[in-house]
């Protein structure tokens, strides 16, 4: 299998670096190929802007969508964009691992959607949730919060995680096609001790290595949709 981790943390010495670390160390030893595009090492830039684009669609008035349609079209992308837009064609599995910020991915991992995820790349053409150009891919958060458990409970201040990871779920994942598996969350990792955190990296490891088994977050049925819209 091959695997892309896009890997949003700023600290080598993180939670989140252990976690792509473990990741690396465990698929390839397991056989499977490994890219990481570690977002704050290649100092990727998250602004989407005309900077996206070699070709112009229309030079006086940018509409995103169409700028991407014409760059899929005509290989338009701009070289570090193509260069990851190669890298998700190429994968099988795509993780993103990232700490929660404000309820959401870090900025840097949002631009990296915002701008990875075009028109002719990843939907577009009608083609969207079970005919989403992505499917047959696989796609999982790999997320670290500062709460604990119960934070993110039904009882919890924010509620369950499953709500605030739904607009990568089903927004971006489910919407492109991609097979949703089950967030791997690791609570509050800077409140527990190196025996705690050597046990989440264990229980990491054997994720990874059982992807097929682990829980999948099902997508919408199409058939009960008129359009995008569930029929009554
Ligand atoms: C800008 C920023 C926003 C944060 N927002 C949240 C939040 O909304 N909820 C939460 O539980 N933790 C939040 N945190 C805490 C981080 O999620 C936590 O420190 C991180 O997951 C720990 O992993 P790390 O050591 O790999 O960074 C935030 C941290 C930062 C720096």
């Amino acid at each position: 299998m091959r695997v892309l981790i896009v890997h949003a943390h700023h600290e080598p010495k993180s939670f989140n670096a252990a976690m792509t670390d473990t990741a690396v160390r465990t698929l390839r030893a397991a056989g499977h190929e490994v890219v990481v595009s570690d977002l704050y090492a290649q100092g990727f830039d998250p602004v989407s802007d005309r900077r996206n684009f070699t070709t112009v669609a229309d030079a006086a008035v940018l509409k995103q969508q169409a700028e991407e349609a014409l760059a899929s079209a005509e290989g338009g992308f701009a070289p570090e964009l193509a260069a990851e837009i190669e890298k998700l064609d190429w994968c099988d599995v795509l993780i993103l691992q990232f700490p929660i910020w404000w309820l959401g991915p870090p900025a840097i991992l949002k631009g990296w959607i915002d701008r990875v995820f075009a028109v002719g790349v990843a939907y577009g053409g009608g083609r969207w949730f079970d005919r989403g150009r992505l499917k047959g891919k696989r796609a999982m958060c790999a997320v670290t919060v500062g709460g604990g458990a119960d934070v993110y409970s039904d009882r919890g201040v924010y509620g369950a995680i499953k709500n605030i990871l739904y607009p990568l779920h089903r927004g971006v994942f489910a919407f492109t096609g991609l097979e949703v598996v089950e967030p791997f969350v690791v609570y509050a990792p800077n409140r527990i001790d190196a025996a705690e955190r050597a046990a989440w990296l264990a229980r990491y490891e054997h994720r990874l290595l059982d992807l097929d088994g682990a829980p999948k977050i099902p997508g919408p049925d199409m058939a009960e949709f008129d359009g995008l819209v569930r029929r009554r």
